[in-house]
C-alpha cells in the first residue's frame, strides 16, 4: 500500500514533537550514547539496513533529482553497501559519513571490493555536528538514521546549512502507519532499536529547518516484496558472502545475538501491520 502527498506548507501536525516515547533507554538493549548494540553486529557481518531496500534508495536519489555531476553526502551510511551502489549507477562523488567507526570500517571495504574508493569518502563523524563548510553538497541523503539521533532539530539544521540552495534532502525513515496497541508499539521499538514516529512529524522537522516544496510518500512493509528489494545492493558473489559471515557470527556464542534471534522470532503476526518506511524530500531555496 502506498500514501503519496506533497506538503507546501508547515505541516499540521505541530504539537506531534510531544508524544511521549515508548523506548526504555536504561535496557541492554542500547549503548551508552543510546544506540542500539545489534549495530556493532550488523558492523561485523557487513551488512545494514533501511526498510524498503535498493527499490527505495532508488527512488529516494531520483526523487533529489540525482546526476553525475552532483556531489552527494551519505548521512549515516552503515556497513556501506549503499555508497557503492549510488557511484555505480549515477557516477557521482560521494562523501559518507557514520558515527560509528566500525561501520565505517566495513563501508570502506565494500568500497575497495566494488572499485569505488576514487569516487567515494568515508568520514567518522555526527550528523548533529557535520564537519563540512556551509553549501558542501549538492544532494544529502539519510537512510533509516534520523530514529538514532537525540536531537534531531539540531541535525536537520546542520542538514540545511551544508547544503547548497537549489539542493536536495531525501530522507527514508521507518514510520508509524497506524497507532499499534500498547505492547505492539514497545515491540516496534525495541525491533528497529528506537521510537518509531509518523511521517507527519518528519514532515514538520523539514519544514522548521527552512525547507521547502516538499514531497512525502509513505509505503507499509511487505514481507514478501522486502527480501526482494534488500537484495537488490547484492550480487551472488556479495551475498555468499554475506551467509558466511553470518553463520560466523550467530554460531560465534555471543548471548546477544542468541537473544535477538529468538525475539524477532517471538513477534506477533500482525507485527508488521503499523510500521513502514517514509520517503521525505525537500529543498533548500
Ligand atoms: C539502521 S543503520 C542504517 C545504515 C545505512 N544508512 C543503511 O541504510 O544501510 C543506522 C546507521 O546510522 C548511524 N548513526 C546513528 N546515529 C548517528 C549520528 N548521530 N550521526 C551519524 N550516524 C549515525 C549508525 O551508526 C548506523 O550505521
Amino acid at each position: 500500500m502506498k500514501r503519496s502527498s506533497t506538503y507546501g506548507g508547515p505541516g499540521e501536525q505541530e504539537n506531534i514533537q510531544e508524544m511521549p516515547l515508548v523506548t526504555d533507554k536504561s535496557n541492554e538493549l542500547v549503548d551508552e550514547r543510546g544506540l542500539p548494540r545489534y549495530f556493532d553486529m550488523q558492523a561485523k557481518l557487513g551488512y545494514t539496513k533501511h526498510i524498503g531496500g535498493a527499490g527505495a534508495t532508488r527512488e529516494l536519489l531520483n526523487l533529489c533529482q540525482i546526476s553525475s555531476e552532483k556531489t552527494l553526502l551519505n548521512l549515516g551510511c552503515g556497513a556501506g553497501t549503499t555508497t557503492p551502489f549510488i557511484v555505480n549507477n549515477y557516477n557521482c562523488d560521494v562523501v559518507a559519513i557514520d558515527i560509528k567507526e566500525n561501520m565505517l570500517e566495513s563501508a570502506v571495504k565494500w568500497a575497495k571490493r566494488k572499485e569505488v574508493t576514487g569516487k567515494a569518502r568515508f568520514t567518522v563523524a555526527d550528523a548533529q555536528y557535520l564537519p563540512f563548510a556551509n553549501e558542501s553538497f549538492d544532494i544529502l541523503i539519510c537512510e533509516s538514521v534520523n530514529v538514532f539521533i537525540p536531537d534531531k532539530r539540531q541535525a536537520f539544521g546542520e542538514y540545511h546549512r551544508v547544503l547548497k540552495p537549489g539542493g536536495a534532502l531525501g530522507i527514508n525513515e521507518a514510520v508509524l502507519t497506524k497507532e499499534p496497541p500498547e505492547n505492539a508499539a514497545a515491540l516496534l521499538a525495541d525491533y528497529v532499536g528506537n521510537d518509531i514516529l509518523p511521517t507527519a512529524f518528519w514532515v514538520d522537522r523539514f519544514h522548521a529547518a527552512g525547507f521547502t516544496k516538499l514531497i512525502s510518500r509513505e509505503y507499509q512493509v511487505q514481507m514478501r516484496d522486502e527480501s526482494r528489494s534488500q537484495l537488490g545492493f547484492f550480487t551472488t558473489r556479495d551475498y555468499l558472502g554475506l551467509l558466511c559471515n553470518m553463520l560466523k557470527v550467530t554460531f560465534g556464542q555471543d548471548p546477544y545475538v542468541r537473544d535477538l534471534a529468538k525475539r524477532s522470532l517471538s513477534n506477533p503476526r500482525d507485527f508488521y501491520d503499523f510500521f513502514g518506511y517514509g520517503l521525505i524530500i525537500g529543498w533548500k531555496s
